[in-house]
């Protein structure tokens, strides 16, 4: 029973940075072109906490008068599905995979 807990406290507290990393690299491949310093899409930079749709981008009227804050749990319901959860959005990508976008928000909230 002992060496179960510890085993599952290893693996719990390896799980955090690695999820971050494979997220960096998600984040390099699929998300960097339009959040990486382009005019194409708002830097994501410190936004984890912030109010949703503010910032110097011209964010379309869907996330302005979203309300509310990103918390983790609205960074995972925008990313599996931006129309969704902010119909009219102009972010067109989605992250279907529970995986994948669970490492993209570990990530995005090392952006400081
Ligand atoms: C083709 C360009 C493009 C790509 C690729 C893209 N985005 Fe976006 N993203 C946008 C645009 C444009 C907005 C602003 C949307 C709006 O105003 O409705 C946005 C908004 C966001 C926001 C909200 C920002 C805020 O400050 O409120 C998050 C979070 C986000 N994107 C994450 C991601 C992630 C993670 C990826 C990669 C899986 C990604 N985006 C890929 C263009 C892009």
């Amino acid at each position: 029973m002992l060496r179960v807990a510890a085993a599952a406290a290893v693996l719990a507290f390896a799980a955090a940075p690695a999820l971050a990393a494979d997220g960096a690299q998600l984040f390099n491949m699929q998300c960097k072109m339009c959040h990486g310093g382009s005019p194409m899409g708002p830097s994501l930079v410190g936004i984890a906490g912030t109010k949703i749709g503010e910032g110097t981008f011209a964010f379309s009227p869907a996330l302005k008068n979203k309300g509310g804050t990103w918390t983790d749990a609205n960074l995972d319901a925008f990313l599996k599905s931006p129309s969704t959860f902010a119909p009219g959005t102009k972010m067109m990508i989605s992250v279907p995979n529970d995986e994948n976008r669970a490492a993209l928000v570990s990530y995005i909230k090392t952006l400081k």
